[in-house]
Formats: structure tokens, C-alpha cells, sequence
């Protein structure tokens, strides 16, 4: 049985090495960096695990819209609350396909629902873009150069609410 919760302490080690294991286009980011992100936004950080073993992580905050933070740089602040951001989703090779990351994203969604956001964004890295098109994610337009999160990146935004 798999259990979203969200991030304690004790979890940094087994995120860093999904993390490490997951990305190969990019440069991972150090502890600090994502650990930053569960210090400014607690409540939307989570892993999932099973019989205590972390198998995904999915780092979220709020952000200004069209304009993806940087990576590897931490945070002073929260840049705007214009969308609920998807900053890192992974998943264990091991894990992968069992619905591990939908159900890390089901839960970002839900809170963002509750939390009155109206849209959610991310940047797609990697071979992701197929997943978030699946997900009914859209690219949109960014006001940055999106170079540093490595070839084919894509800005994706899912809208929340129907418009009016
Ligand atoms: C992308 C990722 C998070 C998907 O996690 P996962 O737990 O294997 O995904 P799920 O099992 O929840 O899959 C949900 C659906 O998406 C599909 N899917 C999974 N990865 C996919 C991909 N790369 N491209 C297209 N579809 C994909 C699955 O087949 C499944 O489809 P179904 O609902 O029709 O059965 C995982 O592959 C990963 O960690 N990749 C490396 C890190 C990465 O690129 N993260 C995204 C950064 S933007």
C-alpha cells in the first residue's frame, strides 16, 4: 500500500538519491536547494512511501506565473502566488509505472483546488512532457530563457477552474 505524506526530515537522504538516480539531463540540485523548498512550503512537499521506503517525492510552492524560478539557487522567498508550482516530481526506477506519480499529483492538485489557486505550472524536463500532456497539461509562454533546465524543456500550465 502506498502513502502520501508529507516530507519529514529524515526523508532528505532517500529523495536525494532519487533524485541523483532520476535526472541525467540536468544537474541535480544540492540538499539545500530542495530542502528550501519544504522550509518556505511545508504543507505541499510530500513523499510517497510504502512499508516506510521512500519511492517519490514531488517538491511544490506557490509562484508568479510564466516565469520559472532558477535552479539551484535557493529561495529567499516565495516570488508571487500567482499559480500552485510543480517544481520536482520523481519517481524510484523501481517504482515506476505503479501509478507513483499520479498519485503524488492527485494530491498537489487537491490542494491547490482547496487552497483557491486557478491555475498549476511546472516546467517539463527530460522525457516528461509526454506524462504532463497525459495529465492534460498545456505549454505556455514563459518571459525567461528556460536553457539551464536542459534541452526540450517545456513550460506547462494546467488551468483549475473552468473559465468564466
Ligand atoms: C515522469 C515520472 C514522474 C512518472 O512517474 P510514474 O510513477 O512512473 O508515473 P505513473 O505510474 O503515475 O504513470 C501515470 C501515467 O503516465 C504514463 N507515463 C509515465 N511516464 C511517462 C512518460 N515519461 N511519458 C509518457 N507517459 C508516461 C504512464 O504510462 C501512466 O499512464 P496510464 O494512466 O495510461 O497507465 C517518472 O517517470 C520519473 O520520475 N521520471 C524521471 C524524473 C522526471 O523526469 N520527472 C519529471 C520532471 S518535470
Amino acid at each position: 500500500m502506498i502513502n502520501i505524506r508529507t516530507i519529514r526530515a529524515l526523508d532528505w537522504p532517500a529523495i536525494m538519491a532519487i533524485q541523483h538516480e532520476c535526472y541525467h539531463q540536468l544537474e541535480p540540485e544540492p540538499l539545500e536547494v530542495m530542502s528550501n523548498k519544504a522550509e518556505l512550503a511545508p504543507a505541499c512537499c510530500w513523499v510517497a512511501e510504502r512499508q516506510g521506503k521512500v519511492l517519490g517525492y514531488l517538491l511544490c510552492h506557490p509562484w508568479r506565473a510564466h516565469q520559472p524560478p532558477p535552479l539551484s539557487v535557493p529561495m529567499q522567498t516565495l516570488a508571487g502566488d500567482e499559480e500552485f508550482y510543480l517544481h520536482d516530481l520523481a519517481v524510484s526506477g523501481e517504482a515506476r509505472g505503479l501509478g507513483v506519480g499520479q498519485r503524488l499529483l492527485a494530491t498537489a492538485l487537491e490542494f491547490a483546488c482547496n487552497e483557491g489557486y486557478e491555475h498549476v505550472g511546472l516546467v517539463a524536463v527530460q522525457d516528461a512532457p509526454a506524462f504532463w500532456r497525459k495529465q492534460g497539461f498545456m505549454p505556455s509562454a514563459t518571459r525567461k530563457p528556460l536553457d539551464e533546465y536542459g534541452d526540450g524543456a517545456v513550460y506547462m500550465r494546467l488551468p483549475l477552474t473552468e473559465p468564466a
